[in-house]
């Protein structure tokens, strides 16, 4: 029997649940920063707690969307083993995309949804996609295939998704990351009609907010991190939902370094089943509170955690409330 025969193809279930101890970790550690204006200081704190939680699991997992490239990351870079099996191999040979700290800027400022995030695909089930911007389209699940499209206007967009959830298209609402870079699909947004959700950061959030009824979003638009959007796009394989992405490149450079990664043709769109293929698994853990999650709440001796964790195969999804007692595991 050869090795890759011999390894679990699948992705464990009990995984699932795993990967919520990772973003636990993170978040409860990105915590004590919230409001204190340190946002590498937050982050780092995250990063640390999250490859040390990844230490336990039982899988022989690569980092493939991390924290940078290797000598510019001295942690979850991409290309790092991680995971109990790491160094033996053995257990399941899994990629992982990681965002220890999604809205670095929003905890050192105590704004709304800051997250830690992880997600898990077999191997080669994530898109190598270079930490360079990425536009994006998303809405959330039960409409039709094709329903909106990035290579469609704003207005035509919102015109299909108003048809299809049978409502005005004043009746929809769009998220947006509040950018100079937006002014224009803002512009279209209003002219349409339609109303905005304007976000400071973290568009993980934006793009999941459109599969959660709770946070009123009906389109997410704009370009925010590549890196991002493939973990978005393994959300929402999960909670369901449409999807699509297409790289952004300042410079000949950064198409270059696009090939490199082995992608054929870095200028094409992609849809959320070729950014997060196969059977994937999304992780989440509030660090700040917002219309998703709330925010990891420190309590005398501990501290209560609310997370999310899916999986595509069941299209299950949990919400989970982690009560953590640091007088007998101290975490901080
Ligand atoms: P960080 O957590 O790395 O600060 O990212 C926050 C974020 O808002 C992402 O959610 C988003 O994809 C990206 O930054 C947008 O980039 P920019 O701030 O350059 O517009």
């Amino acid at each position: 029997m050869s090795e890759t025969e011999a390894r679990p193809a699948q992705v464990d279930r009990n995984l699932a649940l795993e990967l919520v101890r990772v973003t636990e970790a993170a978040a409860l550690a990105a915590s004590r920063w919230v409001g204190k204006g340190d946002k590498n200081a937050a982050d780092g704190a995250a990063v640390e707690a999250m490859r040390r939680a990844f230490d336990s699991v039982a899988i022989d997992g690569t980092v493939v969307i991390g924290e940078g490239e290797m000598d510019e990351a001295p942690m979850l870079y991409i290309g790092e083993k991680v995971g109990l099996y790491a160094k033996s191999g053995g257990g399941m040979r899994a990629d992982i995309a990681v965002d220890p700290l999604e809205g670095t800027s929003l905890t050192a400022k105590g704004g709304p949804n800051a997250m830690a995030v992880v997600a898990l695909a077999p191997r080669g089930g994530f898109l190598h996609a270079p930490d360079v911007y990425m536009d994006k389209i998303a809405v959330g699940p039960g409409l039709p295939p094709g329903v909106v499209d990035l290579d469609r206007s704003p207005e035509e967009n919102l015109r299909a998704l108003a048809a299809a959830k049978g409502c005005e298209v004043g009746e929809l609402t769009v998220c947006v990351l509040d950018r100079d870079r937006h002014k224009e699909i803002i512009k279209a947004c209003r002219a349409a009609g339609a109303r905005l959700m304007l976000i400071p950061d973290g568009d993980v959030f934006g793009v999941l907010a459109v599969a959660q009824p709770e946070t009123g979003v009906d389109m997410y638009l704009g370009w925010g991190g590549a890196p991002e959007g493939v973990l978005a796009a393994a959300a929402l394989r999960c909670i369901g939902g449409q999807m699509q992405g297409r790289l952004v490149f300042e410079d000949e450079a950064q198409v270059a370094r696009a090939r490199e990664m082995g992608m054929e043709d870095p200028h094409r769109k992609f849809a959320m089943e070729e950014m997060a293929a196969g059977e994937v698994m999304f992780a989440a853990t509030g660090v700040t509170t917002g219309p998703l999650l709330r925010g990891v709440r420190l309590i005398p001796g501990g501290a209560v955690t609310h997370s999310i964790v899916m999986r595509s195969k069941s299209g299950t999804v949990r919400y989970v409330e982690g009560h953590h007692n640091f007088r007998v595991k101290p975490i901080l």
